[in-house]
């Protein structure tokens, strides 16, 4: 078994869509109208869009490849790329999202810890996120490593208003 992990770069656009696409779309599917989830996932993952994120220098996205497949992948953000005010001592996990068939297996651990490393190196005293608070299994993934809810913001899922529960792990 052997795990690898990459930095994305404008060369992975296409691949950075079509995984974003299909990971959301075994997410959140089954809790969502189809109308809500296109509407989301045209405005969030065109290709402008990712292009335009994937340019931006305060962003970072990483694939995570399980015996060379690609199994899953992570964006953070830091500085004004964060989606909430949270300052320069913050670093935001913007997107993890491990596919069904490879979850459980220890990879949404492995890019949670690349992204602790990426704080650490540039002294942040903290990793937060925002996360559905519908999401049970990742609202339970995220306590077991130590993040607590800290706040709430709305999101949209197409024209439905959502609550989603903020959570932060503090680095010593
Ligand atoms: C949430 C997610 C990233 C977790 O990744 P994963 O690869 O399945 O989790 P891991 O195997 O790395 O688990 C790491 C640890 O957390 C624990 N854990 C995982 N899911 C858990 C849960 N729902 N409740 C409690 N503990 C959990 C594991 O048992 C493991 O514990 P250990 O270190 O003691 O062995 C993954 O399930 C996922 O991508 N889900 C769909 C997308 C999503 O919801 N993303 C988050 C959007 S905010």
């Amino acid at each position: 078994m052997t795990i690898n992990i990459k930095k994305c770069t404008l060369e992975d656009l296409c691949i950075l869509q079509e995984i974003s696409y299909e990971t959301f779309n075994e997410t959140f599917k089954h809790q969502n109208s189809p109308e809500n989830m296109n509407a989301y996932l045209e405005k969030a993952f065109n290709l402008k869009q990712l292009e335009k994120e994937l340019c931006n220098i305060s962003s970072e996205f990483f694939f995570v490849y399980f015996n060379n497949e690609i199994a899953g992948y992570l964006k953070v953000n830091t500085n004004d790329a964060q989606s909430e005010e949270m300052g320069n001592e913050s670093l935001e996990i913007e997107r993890i999202y491990i596919k069904n068939k490879f979850q459980k297996h220890g990879l949404g651990k492995y890019l949670l810890n690349k992204a602790m490393e990426i704080a650490m190196e540039r002294n942040k005293k903290k990793i937060w996120l925002g996360v559905w608070e519908k999401n049970e299994n990742a609202i339970g993934f995220y306590k077991k490593i130590g993040f607590v809810q800290t706040g709430a913001h709305s999101f949209y899922m197409g024209d439905e208003e959502q609550m989603d529960f903020i959570m932060t792990k503090t680095l010593i």
